[in-house]
């Protein structure tokens, strides 16, 4: 069975998103076609990217990046609920797809966005990232205004018409996580085929940078020509 995370990119106190996100779930809960899982960022506490080396690299150092690793590399797709600060993606969303690399590639996703003008910045942004990671981002999306879809812009509000475009989102994001899988099984088989490979680079990356800040850019830059993981 298709497993999809639905992903709550806010983890400010007095958020909007939980009720977002909780409806995503209920909606989702609703259907047999998949398993969805609810990942609230506020449950995986990751500070500012942390991590010596690129994700690229695979090679992650930090208890919480491979415990946040696991989770993601569990799921075939993801919904996206996110707000929009600045007309951007909060920081702690970015921060969270940043840590990761082939945990994220070949794997299907759809947008739930909220905002005064429906969080389509956050969207576009969060489209462009994905284009950059290998995450197939479905057409259909869900801006949900706060003006005209929250009760004093703080209760959300679902119609069975939003209920009708979220179905719509996860059975493009659902046939294209499927549609994905052979993707996904040669990309593990040739990850593992070039692990040797990649964890020769990363000593010599390591070894390289002696100390944290002079050596390590010029380092990490050329791992990066060297070796280029599946699946990216
Ligand atoms: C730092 C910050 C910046 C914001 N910038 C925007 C914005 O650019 N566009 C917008 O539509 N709403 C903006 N808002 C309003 C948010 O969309 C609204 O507060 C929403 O509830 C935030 O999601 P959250 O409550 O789940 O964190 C901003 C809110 C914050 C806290």
């Amino acid at each position: 069975m298709i497993r999809i995370a639905i992903i709550l990119g806010s983890t400010r106190p007095n958020r909007n998103g939980a009720q977002v996100a909780d409806w995503v779930s209920s909606v989702a809960a609703t259907r047999t076609d998949a398993d969805f899982e609810l990942i609230d960022l506020r449950d995986h506490q990751l500070p500012h990217l942390d991590e010596p080396l690129s994700p690229l690299l695979g090679r992650y150092q930090n208890a919480h990046t491979q415990a946040w690793a696991r989770t993601i590399a569990g799921f075939d797709g993801f919904v996206f609920v996110t707000a929009e600060y600045n007309h951007g993606l909060p920081g702690s969303l970015k921060d969270a797809i940043d840590y990761l690399g082939a945990e994220w590639a070949n794997k299907a996703a759809g947008i739930v966005s909220y905002g005064v003008a429906g969080g389509t910045g956050a969207a576009f942004q969060l489209r462009q990232i994905c284009g950059q990671l290998g995450i197939a981002d479905v057409s259909q999306q869900l801006p949900l205004n706060l003006r005209f879809e929250f009760e004093n812009y703080s209760v959300f509000k679902p119609t069975a018409a939003h209920a009708v475009g979220l179905n719509t989102l996860l059975d493009q994001l659902i046939a294209w996580s499927t549609a994905l899988a052979p993707l996904r099984a040669a990309s593990s088989v040739s990850s593992e085929a070039s692990s040797e490979v990649t964890s020769e680079v990363t000593s010599e990356v390591t070894s390289e940078g002696s100390s944290e800040g002079s050596s390590e850019g010029s380092s990490e830059g050329s791992a990066e020509r060297v070796v280029e993981p599946a699946g990216r």
